[in-house]
């Protein structure tokens, strides 16, 4: 088993890390949110077209292929559950107004944002991706991890992102 130079990621490997900067990130706006200033503005503006660009590449690529990949009743649960799940999420973001920043309402907002997308990660991160692991194998877990990194790239891109943001203006 020689290691690799450069293994590219693997689906569930690219979409956990999307997870943990996206929870870094909602822990910042939880600490900023009753903060006047731009910090909290920012921070959600990170947040909003991170959780886009996720969203996206999960319900195009991932859950398809898992939907497909599904051979229990269990396993199409999850694929539905999820999908309402990031509805939700897409109802919450728009009530996310900046005007209230530093204000207990958009405290509140940013809290119940986390626990909303923590709970989403979590139930992925404990149900969904395990049963994938085992209904699809390393290869197609890999060309899948490809195909959603392209994506991502390309949303990125439309986004106006560049692969480092370095907007630092505060
Ligand atoms: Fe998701
Ligand atoms: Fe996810």
């Amino acid at each position: 088993m020689a290691p690799r130079t450069k293994s590219p990621k693997d689906a569930i490997a690219l979409l956990t890390a999307d997870h943990a900067a996206v929870r870094e990130l909602l822990g910042e706006l939880e600490k900023a949110a009753m903060k006047h200033g731009k910090e909290a503005e920012t921070l959600l503006d990170t947040i909003e077209a991170e959780l886009k660009i996720h969203t996206t590449i999960e319900e195009e690529i991932f859950y398809p292929a898992f939907r497909e990949a599904a051979s229990r009743k269990d396993d199409t649960k999850l694929y539905y559950e999820a999908v309402e799940e990031h509805h939700v999420v897409d109802m919450v973001l728009p009530k996310m107004d900046k005007g209230e920043v530093g204000s207990p309402e958009f405290a509140a907002k940013a809290k119940v944002l986390k626990d909303l997308v923590e709970h989403h990660a979590g139930e992925e991160e404990k149900e969904m991706f395990p049963r994938a692991r085992k209904l699809m194998d390393k290869d197609e877990l890999t060309a899948l991890g490809e195909q959603l990194a392209r994506r991502k790239k390309d949303l990125k891109a439309e986004d106006g992102q560049t692969a480092d943001k370095d907007d630092e203006e505060a």
